[in-house]
């Protein structure tokens, strides 16, 4: 296989890396919140009922930003149901089970900062109104003015959450969604909403559920632009819905040849509506694996609906290629730093998440590693890079073959140190890239080379083998003048710190 050429110019400053890339997502479907997170009556939880190794594994991977309850199922969510000392179980019409409430704001806002990380509600924009969203925010964030912060204080809350994100629905475009409208609607009910909130906390940052549809955001945008900070846009390139035949590794890599598209077309779409610059896009719903919840609509047997969510949960489905497609993932959104402010990956536990929980402890899945080693590994820096004379392996697609490039690439560089640290993405499913990297500045001493590889393409970790697939260090390199000539090995993941 030739070599591949890979320029970095630490001295090109193109953008800074956003933490908020590394943002999460927890929706109150199956396992996620009850049983997951959430789980009083193990004795692995603490005090408030939330797991204790669920809590340290996510803490080290150090969250921003979480975004909750939904997703679909906030769509016909009463926020109110979820406070107070009395909580009236409701019937979840989006996922068609009874939820408790036992996990509502105040246990949400309590999770966030065990975590250390900032709260991101998402209203009911569906059977909600602007004044439920507003009274939401009056509940968490006015001091103590009006019935809804006094409710909080008298459920021992004497301060206010303080909650700086808030998403005006999600998903209203879509048919299937409750409360679903219509993009004249859609604008004219976001700008409603926005106004109402916005009177009880000015400071907050406003969402609005968009699609990369210019006929959906030239409404959005007329009517409410002035009042956002963020678009939110969501992505599941392998869906599985209904079957849960999941595409195999090289279908995946293809996909991480398409995530750019739905990133340019918002971008375009902003540009045109002249808001490019003044608000940012928020990719709160992303992972390469759709859920899968098959009939919802019209089974009626709940061993028909409800049952084969549990699919979700096989660790064998979430392997290498859904490693190296979040690693593509997260490098696109550093090279569109200047757009993208956040993501949220979906969901961050259980279903198709990067923990797992059983009875007895978690498992960190493949995608975890990819988080702790982006997270905790590269500078805030984006610097720019080139890849030249990339290779192409041929996968197979609709048109017959298509060739995905071998590699995928970011480069970042710490401003405190200038330590360039980059990311290096081997897509070939069999073979080892050769790279050869050249610094515009001339550095060539590799101090760290962190690998996340597995033993094949398929590698997944299980509860018997927890750590088949996990980061190990490299040293596979060697100087040739002023150039580095690295190995990287099939279908890995690898962050060098220069
Ligand atoms: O499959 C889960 C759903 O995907 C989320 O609830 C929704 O926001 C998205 O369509």
């Amino acid at each position: 296989m030739k070599e591949i050429q890979l320029i970095i110019d630490p001295a090109r400053v193109i953008g800074r890396r956003d933490p908020r890339i590394y943002g999460h997502f927890i929706e109150h479907f199956h396992n996620q919140i009850y049983g997951g997170i959430f789980h009083p009556d193990s004795p692995l939880s603490d005090e408030n009922g939330f797991r204790k190794d669920v809590l340290e594994a996510w803490k080290r991977i150090k969250p921003p930003v979480i975004r909750w309850p939904g997703g679909c199922f906030v769509s016909a969510y009463h926020w109110k149901d979820g406070v107070g000392p009395e909580r009236q179980p409701h019937f979840d019409k989006a996922w068609r089970v009874e939820d408790s409430n036992a996990f509502g704001t105040d246990e949400f806002i309590a999770l966030c900062r065990k975590l250390e990380s900032e709260p991101y509600i998402c209203t009911n924009a569906g059977t909600g109104t602007s004044e439920e969203m507003s009274d939401w925010v009056e509940y968490c964030n006015l001091r103590k003015e009006g019935k809804w912060a006094k409710l909080r204080i008298s459920g021992g809350h004497e301060e206010p959450h303080r909650v700086r994100y808030w998403s005006i629905g999600n998903e209203n475009y879509l048919p299937g969604e409750m409360g679903a409208k219509t993009a004249e609607e859609w604008g004219r009910f976001v700008k409603e909403s926005a106004k109402m909130m916005k009177r009880v906390d000015p400071s907050i940052e406003l969402f609005a559920a968009s699609v990369a549809d210019l006929n959906w955001n030239v409404h959005l945008l007329k009517e409410a632009g002035p009042y956002l900070n963020w678009l939110s846009i969501h992505g599941y390139w392998d869906p599985h819905w209904q079957n849960n035949n999941l595409s195999d590794y090289e279908a995946c890599m293809l996909y991480t040849t398409r995530i750019e598209e739905q990133i340019e077309k918002t971008r375009h779409i902003l540009g045109v509506t002249g808001y490019l610059g003044k608000i940012r896009v928020a990719f709160d719903e992303w992972n390469l694996r759709g859920w899968h919840h098959p009939n919802v609509d019209h089974a009626v047997d709940p061993a028909d609906y409800v049952d084969p969510r549990n699919l979700n949960d096989l660790d064998e489905s979430y392997t290498m290629a859904d490693a190296l497609f979040s690693a593509c993932f997260l490098n696109l959104c550093l090279k569109h730093s200047d757009l993208i402010g956040m993501a949220n990956y979906a969901p961050s536990i259980n279903t198709r998440g990067l923990i797992r929980t059983h009875e007895d402890g978690i498992v960190l899945r493949p995608t975890y590693h990819v988080f702790d080693m982006y997270r905790n590994g590269l500078g805030d820096q984006v610097i720019d890079h080139w890849i030249r004379d990339d290779a192409v392996f041929e996968v197979a697609s609709e048109s017959g073959k298509t060739g995905v490039p071998l590699l995928d690439a970011a480069a970042t560089r710490v401003e405190a140190t200038g330590e360039v640290v980059i990311s290096l993405v081997n897509r070939h499913p069999d073979n080892t890239a050769a790279v050869r990297l050249v610094s515009r500045d001339g550095r060539r001493s590799v101090n760290r080379w962190t690998a996340l590889a597995g033993g094949s393409k398929d590698a997944f970790n299980d509860r018997d083998h927890p750590d088949r697939v996990k980061p190990v260090s490299l040293a596979d390199y060697t100087v040739d003048g002023d150039t580095v000539l690295l190995q990287l090995p099939p279908h890995s993941v690898n962050i060098l710190s220069l």
